[in-house]
């Protein structure tokens, strides 16, 4: 089983950025808890980070036929990005939505994930714990 994990933008700046939100954990830190998690369960997974919105859909676009299943935590795109969302929307390939701090407590321009409706699930607010608990979603997801 392949899991493609994708983040978005300002994710490669977990560590230093704004840590009172989103801790001291940085994305390599958090790609290896993840690594370790899948490789227990005999999981091969690809983590991927950009800042640009064009090749998250590039990267969901190309998924198909690649990997079983997709986490994203989209960052910022989450709220804005309906070519992300259209891109979900016509993969075969089935997403779960991560995020590091919980959106539904924070800003209101952040409660709306246009994400959501086209994901499997949501999961939100447990730190780096998002990303292992997004790999177990995907792969009971994958095992049904
Ligand atoms: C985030 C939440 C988003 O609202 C924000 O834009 C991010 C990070 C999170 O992981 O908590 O960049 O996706």
């Amino acid at each position: 089983m392949k899991v493609l994990f994708l983040n978005g933008p300002n994710l490669n700046l977990l560590g230093q950025r704004q840590p009172e939100i989103y801790g001291r954990t940085t994305l390599a830190d958090i790609e290896a808890q993840v690594r370790q998690h899948a490789a227990a369960s005999g999981t091969a997974i690809d983590f991927r980070q950009t800042n640009d919105e064009g090749q998250l859909v590039t990267w969901v676009q190309e998924a198909a036929g690649q990997f079983d299943a997709i986490v994203i935590n989209a960052a910022g795109y989450t709220h804005t990005s309906v070519a992300l969302r259209d891109a979900l929307a016509a993969s075969p390939v089935q997403a779960v939505e991560i995020h590091l701090s919980n959106i539904h407590a924070r800003e209101e321009f952040r409660h709306n994930s246009i994400i959501a409706p086209v994901c499997k699930g949501q999961i939100c607010g447990f730190g780096p714990a998002s990303y292992t608990l997004g790999l177990e979603a995907a792969v009971s997801l994958t095992s049904k």
